[in-house]
């Protein structure tokens, strides 16, 4: 993470600038149905991320904290309702040849392999189409870099997955073709929402190794979001924990799942021991996420902390310091004010 004077830029830590930066993204949904017109869902607040290559960054939280919502907002297919975003370092523009440019350079990978695909059509068509729009290669040398794509992402021999349908494809084979498709037009981000949460478990890890391999190899800067911590640990560079649409948490995976200072981040891991990591920490957490119509107050976690404080009610926490390149926010990491320390 970078201080800067307005936010702190969560994501790892590398030299340059990075592939792909969004500065105070915050996303508020209108209603829309009667009697709730004027009235705002606060999916996302204020966050702001910076994507170097060649690295992974995790988001985690629980259903509905908006990890989602900020994978689209990246995605540009979303307008924010304040922030912006930069790619290398440049401000993406809005003229129609950017946006074109942006979709080349920003994909993003879908939960379900099974949709994401056209039954009606080879693999072949899936990944000769954007070639084919992107690109000036036709013939031979359009089949070789088709057949290159599927063999990238070790589907071999890639002549054969070529001529196959979606029908013919396990899901993890399908979500391969979907990276190849991707890959094809060479972005520099990808976004994987949920990438193998659809996957029987048995080929997930092979799905999690492609990523690993081509944030290497492609120079890639991935987004990986999951409900996952365990997966995010054994992938990521960096965790990014996200509650009712803020970020509260963020640092080195390893860090974040041997270290976690967030209560809620404890909860989390507790709700999903790993027996790399040896012993779980115990924390009951109480209730369910609010509502992100009216949040609640001060720290939103502070209905369900069993260490919430007064001052947890009235006032948001910034982000703290809670380890090397590690921020948390909440008020247990706050120093002592001269008061509490003459008090206590
Ligand atoms: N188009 C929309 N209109 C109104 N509210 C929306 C819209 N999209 C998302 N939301 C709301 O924004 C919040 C965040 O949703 P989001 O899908 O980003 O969460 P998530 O963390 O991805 O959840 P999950 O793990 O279930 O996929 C939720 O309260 C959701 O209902
Ligand atoms: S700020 Fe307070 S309520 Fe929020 S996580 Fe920290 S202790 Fe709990
Ligand atoms: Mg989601």
């Amino acid at each position: 993470m970078t201080e800067t004077s307005t936010a702190v830029v969560h994501g790892p830590k590398r030299e340059g600038v990075p592939a792909l930066e969004a500065r105070r993204l915050t996303k508020h949904f209108p209603l829309t149905s009667l009697g709730e017109r004027g009235r705002v869902v606060h999916a996302v607040e204020d966050v702001s991320l910076a994507l170097p290559e060649k690295t992974v960054t995790a988001v985690v939280g629980e259903s509905g904290s908006g990890k989602s919502t900020l994978a689209r907002l990246l995605t540009g297919l979303i307008k924010p309702t304040s922030g912006e975003l930069l790619l290398d370092g440049s401000p993406v523009g809005t003229s129609a040849r950017e946006r074109r440019a942006y979709t080349s350079d920003v994909h993003l990978v879908l939960q379900d392999p099974f949709s994401s695909l056209n039954a009606a059509h080879s693999v072949k068509y899936h990944i000769e189409r954007p070639l084919k729009l992107h690109t000036k290669l036709r013939g031979a040398e359009l089949e070789a870099k088709t057949v290159e794509l599927l063999e990238r992402v070790s589907l071999h021999p890639g002549t054969d997955f070529a001529a196959k349908f979606p029908h013919e494809l396990s899901g993890g084979q399908r979500q391969r073709v979907a990276i190849a498709r991707g890959l094809a037009v060479g972005p520099r981000v990808l976004l994987a929402d949920e990438p193998v949460s659809m996957l029987d478990v048995s080929i997930r890890l092979g799905v999690l190794n492609l990523f690993d391999e081509l944030r290497e190899n492609e120079n890639l800067a991935i987004l990986y979001v999951t409900h996952d911590i365990a997966s995010a640990r054994y992938l990521a560079d960096t965790i990014v924990v996200m509650y009712a649409g803020e970020v509260v948490e963020s640092g080195p995976a390893t860090q974040i799942t041997d270290s976690p200072q967030h209560p809620y981040t404890q909860l989390l891991l507790s709700a999903a021991p790993d027996p790399s990591r040896g012993q779980a920490p115990v924390l009951r957490g109480k209730g369910s996420p609010p509502s992100l119509v009216t949040p609640p107050t001060g720290c939103r976690f502070h209905p369900r902390c069993p260490f919430a404080m007064p001052v947890c009610e009235e006032r948001t926490p910034p982000p703290l310091p809670a380890g090397a390149d590690q921020v948390a926010a909440c008020w247990l990491l706050a120093p002592p004010t001269a008061e509490a320390a003459s008090a206590g």
